[in-house]
C-alpha cells in the first residue's frame, strides 16, 4: 500500500495543517510498521497451515481442489469476498480460511486478503505467529486505519487483517457504514479476500455472510450433527452459498463420503 508522502507539505490554513499533521503521523506509523515487517524474519506459523509448510503435500492439494471447485462454481472468475462459515466452534473455519487464502495467493500469484471477523475470539494472528494487538475491530471502532493493521506475510502473498482487540458484542459493527467502507476497500485492492466468520449461532456471522460475494460452509466429519449442518444452510438464507467442505474426512469410507455428498450438495 503506497504512502502519499507528497500530501505532507506546508500550508497557511490551520485546519489543513492539522489534517496534514495527522496524515504525516499516520504515514510515519505505517512506514515504521512496514519497515519492521520487511526486516523481520518470517514468524513461525502453526503447523496447521499446511499450504505454507507443505505446499506439495496431500492436504495442500485438497485445499487447491477446494479453491478450484469454488472458482468453477462462480464461472471461473476470482472469488471476490468469500466467507468461511460453520455451525459451531472448533469445526475448522480458521484452518480452512487460512489455507484457502494461501493456496489462492500461490495459484494466482496475486496478493489475497485474509480477514479475521471472529471478533469475540480472534485466532488467525496466532496461526501466523504474529501479534494480535490491532486489527479489524480497531478499524471498525475507528481506532485505526486499514493500512495500519495489515500484516503482509513475507513469503506468502497473503495480507492478514487480524481480529484486533476482542469484543464481546460485535454484531452492530457489521451493520455500520465503516464495515461497508472496509469491504469496499478490500474489494478495491484485492481480487480475492477470505473472511473467517464466527460460528453461525452468532448473528454477526449471518450479517457478514449476507454482504459477501459467496460463502462456503465447513462441516466437521464426526463432529457436526447433520441436522445442525442443514439448519446452517437455512441460517445462510440470503447469502450465496457456493458449497460445503467436509473437514477431516480422511478416515471415512467411500459409502460414507457418498452419503455426506448427498446430504450437503455443493452449491444451491
Ligand atoms: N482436518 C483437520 N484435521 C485435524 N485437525 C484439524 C482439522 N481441521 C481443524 N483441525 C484442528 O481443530 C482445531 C479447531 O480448528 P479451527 O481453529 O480451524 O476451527 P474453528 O472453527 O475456527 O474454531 P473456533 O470456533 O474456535 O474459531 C484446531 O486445533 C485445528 O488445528
Ligand atoms: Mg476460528
Amino acid at each position: 500500500m503506497a504512502i502519499r508522502a507528497e500530501r505532507v507539505s506546508g500550508d497557511d490554513s490551520m485546519q489543513l495543517d492539522d489534517e496534514r499533521h495527522e496524515t504525516a503521523r499516520q504515514a510515519v506509523v505505517i512506514a515504521e510498521r512496514i519497515d519492521r515487517q520487511s526486516r523481520a524474519p518470517a514468524p513461525k506459523a502453526h503447523e496447521s497451515l499446511v499450504a505454507l509448510h507443505q505446499p506439495a503435500g496431500a492436504a495442500a492439494e485438497a485445499f487447491r481442489g477446494l479453491y478450484y471447485a469454488l472458482r468453477r462454481s462462480v464461472g471461473g472468475s476470482p472469488l471476490g469476498v468469500l466467507a468461511v462459515a460453520s455451525a459451531a466452534r472448533g469445526e475448522g473455519r480458521s484452518t480452512v480460511a487460512a489455507n484457502l487464502a494461501l493456496v489462492a495467493a500461490r495459484e494466482t500469484g496475486r496478493p489475497v486478503a485474509l480477514v479475521d471477523a471472529d471478533l469475540r475470539a480472534p485466532a488467525l494472528h496466532r496461526l501466523f505467529g504474529v501479534d494480535g494487538e490491532v486489527g479489524l475491530s480497531d478499524v471498525l471502532a475507528n481506532r485505526a486505519d486499514l493500512e495500519a493493521v495489515v500484516y503482509e506475510h513475507p513469503n506468502a502473498h497473503v495480507a492478514l487483517i487480524g481480529g484486533g482487540r476482542p469484543e464481546a458484542e460485535p454484531a452492530r459493527r457489521f451493520t455500520s457504514p465503516r464495515f461497508a467502507r472496509f469491504l469496499a476497500q478490500v474489494r478495491g485492492e484485492f481480487a480475492e479476500t477470505v473472511i473467517d466468520l464466527p460460528p453461525l449461532a452468532c448473528v454477526d456471522a449471518r450479517l457478514i455472510a449476507a454482504q459477501c460475494s459467496g460463502v462456503v460452509l465447513v462441516v466437521r466429519s464426526g463432529q457436526t450433527e447433520a441436522q445442525l449442518a442443514r439448519d446452517s444452510l437455512e441460517e445462510l438464507e440470503g447469502a450465496r452459498v457456493l458449497g460445503a467442505v467436509l473437514n477431516g474426512a480422511a478416515g471415512l469410507e467411500a459409502p460414507q463420503l457418498r452419503a455426506a455428498r448427498r446430504a450437503l450438495p455443493p452449491g444451491r
